[in-house]
């Protein structure tokens, strides 16, 4: 058998990350990794004018309107908390999807326990899709925020988030939408859209590193900062600055963070990224009609279409996901995520909250020989163990 692991798990964290990124970013913080932003010396100032050209490709990349306003995180996950802890005040009403991801599901769950807030969460249809109407319908008068998912990490199911923006505005409810699944897959229009918030992360097919990640507010929308400390400015204030970016940024940048995200998107531009997004959608294919004629294996994720990202979950008969998981690593060398992926209402609903699922994703350097081991494996996997 082949040693070279076949890497399917591009949904959790691109891998392995292009080379020419890598030096990039390692060259950019040798140079230059010093404290942005605190210093007056030159080479502070130019750590700081580079953070300050990330934070322009990212609004430029988004189509945000205000790169002021292009917040640096450690991941989706904390720009999630931040745009929620932020934004919701004790008597709100949230709506959101059975869809999401325990970044949303987690914090808002933590404020209702506090006595803050409720919230809806929508239901999704056999292809993974929120209808918007069931939006509008949950809607209340004290409804504060819409949070939806681009893309489902475990269908890759992608949402009408033109029509679900267009509602929202038209009810003068901000929506904030996560990214981590389709930023660096397909375009993302913040200003044509209307969108109030996007929270992407770096580390998947933005193909930065991880630790990489962010909040994009749109002008209009107010947000509380939720930590506070050192921001270089108004030191003698023990008043946190509500100046942008710098009222939710506190403390030191991760400044390799920063450089790696910014070579990242530039190798996205470069290579033209929806060439990635049409090959993953080629592979995916591939896998779908391969995994489709096995007896035995059941696929959740909707047929892959124009509007999907490159996600594949699927099922083997009454097998535990990590078992079937574990023998595709230890036996053939392939690693795909199993489990519930951190979406615990998505498999509740499929029908597999106990036993979770299997969940292939390709990325930019994975091969038709590469999907065809792993419709292979599967195969075998059910045969030997009779499902
Ligand atoms: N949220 C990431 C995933 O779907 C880690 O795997």
């Amino acid at each position: 058998m082949d040693e070279r692991i076949i890497y399917l798990d591009n949904a959790a964290t691109s891998f392995p990350k292009p080379r020419g990124m890598l030096d990039r970013m390692l060259e950019t913080y040798i140079r230059l990794g010093v404290s942005p932003g605190r210093g007056g010396y030159d080479l502070a100032v130019e750590a700081d004018e580079q953070v300050w050209k990330a934070r322009q490709k990212l609004a430029r990349f988004f189509s945000a309107p205000d790169p002021g306003r292009v917040i640096f995180t450690s991941n989706a996950t904390e720009a999630l908390n931040m745009a929620i802890l932020g934004l919701i005040r004790p008597g709100d009403h949230v709506v959101s999807t059975r869809l999401e991801h325990n970044s949303v599901l987690r914090p808002l769950y933590h404020l209702k326990e506090l006595g803050w807030l409720d919230y809806d969460l929508i239901p999704f249809d056999g292809n993974g899709l929120i209808d918007p109407q069931e939006i509008a319908k949950a809607l209340e008068p004290n409804t504060r925020l819409v949070i939806v998912c681009h893309a489902s990490n475990v269908l890759g199911s992608v949402q009408p988030v033109v029509e679900i923006a267009a509602l929202c505005r038209s009810r003068g409810v901000p929506l904030l939408l996560d990214v981590a699944q389709s930023a660096g897959h397909l375009p993302i229009d913040m200003s044509g859209w209307g969108i109030s918030a996007i929270a992407f992360t770096g580390h998947k097919a933005l193909l930065g590193p991880s630790g990489s990640g962010g909040l994009i507010l749109s002008p209009q929308l107010d947000i509380r900062a939720t930590r506070f400390g050192g921001t270089g400015i108004e030191s003698k204030s023990l008043i946190h600055t509500q100046d942008f970016p710098h009222r939710l940024e506190a403390g030191t940048l991760n400044l390799m963070g920063i450089f790696g995200l910014s070579a990242g998107l530039d190798y996205l531009e470069e290579k033209d990224y929806s060439c990635f997004w049409q090959k993953e959608m080629a592979l995916i294919r591939r896998l779908y009609r391969g995994l489709s004629s096995i007896e035995g294996v059941v696929i959740h994720s909707p047929p892959p279409g124009k509007e999907t990202v490159p996600v594949l979950t699927c099922t083997i008969g009454g097998l535990e996901a990590g078992d079937v998981g574990d023998i595709l690593d230890g036996d053939y060398g392939i690693a795909v995520r199993t489990g519930l992926h951190c979406a615990p209402f998505v498999h509740a609903d499929l029908g597999t909250g106990d036993a979770g699922a299997v969940r292939f994703s390709p990325g930019p350097f994975n091969t038709n020989e590469d999907i065809d081991q792993a419709i292979a494996a599967m195969a075998n996997i059910v045969r030997q163990t009779n499902c």
